[in-house]
This record gives structure tokens, sequence and C-alpha cells, in this order.
């Protein structure tokens, strides 16, 4: 059963068709891979792009949307049981039994999570794809967005430099995959005590060495905007991570994206940042208003490939191997 739990689950050839595919039916509201199709969204954290943008698209490729909490979802409390109630189960029933029913009526899950275990358990007993809406480690929707915003900016072929300035966080990790999966060349600056680990970073080089991007990294922002394409960046306390403001911030101090800093970088670079946004913390408001930002193209963006995504996962007649309505319909 195909998922999509992370970027680098799939190769660039299945990448690239997503993107097309997602570019295809941006302009073809006649056609409805989902006609008939219904998706359960589940969202443990707020949202209000990833939800949105994503209920839209589903609604316009002609499937619908049905939405469930996660206490009924994720494994619902036992309500009224007794304080010194001994035997009873803690949880309603299985999270295996919740998806396997599910699964009779839907046709794709769709969900926001703390914990990426999680979705790796949702995945491991689903009979129809599960899409991750963001996870503590990855936002592969929110790069899928990013890469075809990149590619509208910029000629396809060329490769770009990608600089993301702040937290080793989700949405980092996942526009880095998948820049390098491009073959972009891809640069990353953060605070030492807010770092990829070892193995992040292997997986980082592995993916640079296989498609042919690079990927650096240096804690000092002012090394890589000078030539940097393209510049990012995100929240530095992610949700779920509130109580640890005050000990983390004073960590970024000296990453904002100001006009300082912006300054550094060539005339035609870009900002991005995948909202929400912070004024006045990670970005200043000079930027976020900025004729180089392309925060709202991004969030349009989030609509277009999130077409891409239910598509080619939840109609097999848009798979990779068929490829048939790009073919046959265009
Ligand atoms: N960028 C993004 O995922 O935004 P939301 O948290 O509003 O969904
Ligand atoms: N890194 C942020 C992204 C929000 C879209 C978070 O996880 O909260």
């Amino acid at each position: 059963m195909p998922h999509l739990l992370t970027i680098s689950h799939y190769d660039l050839e299945f990448l690239q068709h997503l993107l097309d595919l997602s570019s295809y039916l941006q302009n073809r509201r006649d056609v409805k891979p989902l006609d008939g199709s219904t998706i359960l969204f589940c969202f443990e954290k707020p949202s209000l792009r990833t939800k949105l943008a994503t209920e839209v698209a589903i609604n316009q490729l002609g499937g619908s949307v049905i939405h469930i909490t996660p206490e009924e979802f994720l494994g619902g409390k036992v309500l009224h049981a007794p304080q010194d109630a001994k035997g009873i189960p803690e949880e309603r029933e299985a999270l295996k039994d919740t998806v396997k029913n599910v699964a009779q009526w839907c046709d794709g899950i769709f969900t926001r999570v703390y914990n990426h275990q999680t979705l790796q358990k949702l995945a491991s007993y689903s009979d129809i794809p599960v899409i991750n809406g963001l996870c503590n480690l990855h936002h592969p929707m929110q790069a899928l967005a990013d890469l075809y915003t990149i590619h509208e900016s910029f000629r396809s072929d060329k490769q770009v430099t990608i600089t993301f300035i702040g937290d080793a966080n989700n949405v980092a990790y996942s526009l880095i995959e998948i820049g390098l999966i491009f073959g972009h060349k891809m640069q990353f600056s953060g605070p030492k005590a807010y770092y990829w680990n070892q193995s992040q970073l292997a997986h980082f080089s592995a993916l640079a060495h296989k498609y042919g991007g690079t990927f650096t990294h240096t804690p000092e922002p002012d090394l890589v905007v000078s030539n940097s394409d393209v510049i990012y960046t995100d929240a530095f306390i992610s949700m779920g991570e509130e109580d640890q403001y005050q000990q983390k911030i004073a960590h970024f101090e000296g990453f904002q994206i100001n006009e300082a800093l912006f300054e550094k970088a060539p005339e035609h670079a870009r900002f991005m940042h995948c909202l929400p946004a912070h004024r006045g913390i990670e970005v200043t408001d000079a930027i976020m208003d900025h004729p180089n930002s392309l925060v709202y193209q991004q969030a349009k963006n989030r609509m277009v490939t999130a077409k891409g995504v239910f598509a080619v996962l939840c109609n097999e007649e848009f798979q990779l191997e068929t490829k048939s309505p790009l073919v046959s319909l265009s």
C-alpha cells in the first residue's frame, strides 16, 4: 500500500511524476480522480494551510472529507470508568481495529500527529494510504509545495542554492530531502545546540551523493546567504515545544531573517517560509512583505501539490507505472 510518511521514501522519478500530475490537475478542474472517494482527516495539532488547502484540493478532485477527533481515532480513552476500577482496558479499542474499520468506508487517512511512530503504526495496520500532514520529524506535504514553488521561480533544469536558516526541524528536514533528491545545493545554518544528529547528517550526505546535489552546514548564517537563490526559515519553536520556549529562544539570536541579513543575498534571492510566521521573531515584517517573498505563493501551492499527492496515492490510474491520465488526457 503506498503511504506518504516521508519524502525520501520515494525517488526522483516518482516525485517528478507527482509534481507533473499536480501541474496537470491544476489546470484540469474537469478531471476527478477522487470521484466518490472519502478521505478521513485527523489532526492532533492546529492547522490552517494543511487542513484547508488539502480539503479544498480533495473537493476539487471530486472526493469528500470526514473529520474525526484524535480522541476518537487514535485510541480513545474509556470514559466513566470508576477511579478504582481494576481490569478495565484503558483504550476504547485497539488502534489496529480502528484502522481496519476505517478502511471499510474510507479511501485514505490524512493525519497530523505529535509522534512519527503514530504514523508508522497507522501505516502498518492500514489497507488504505496514510498521508502525513506533519509530525515531529517530517512535513512532506509542505516540501512538495515548496519545491513546486521554487521550480515556478527558477528554471526547473537549473541547480538552485536553497538555504534554510533556523531550527533543524520537520520542515527543514523534508525540504533538505526533496532539494537533494532534485539535485539542488542545500545549505543549512542554525545554532549548534539545536542541530542535526549524526544519522540525519549521514542521510543528507547519502542523498547528495545519490542524486548529485550538495549539502553544507554552518552555524554562521552570514557565510551562506551571499550565494543563495532561496532563503528559507520556519518557527524557532515548533508546535509541541512551547514548554522549551525560554531555554530555546536565546540560542536563535542572530538567526532572524531581517533586512541586514537579506541585503547580503543576491538581488534575485527569494524568501520562503512555510507559515505560520512569527513576525518579529524568526523574520521581520520587511522580509515577509518583501517583493521577493514567496510565502503566499507557497500557500497557494499547498493546494496544487495536495492534488498530485491524493491522485497518485488514492487512484491507481494515476500511478507512476500507468501515467495514463497525463498521456491520454493532456
Ligand atoms: N505550513 C503549514 O503546515 O501550515 P499549517 O500549520 O497552518 O497547516
Ligand atoms: N515546524 C513547525 C511547522 C508548522 C507548519 C511546527 O512543527 O510547528
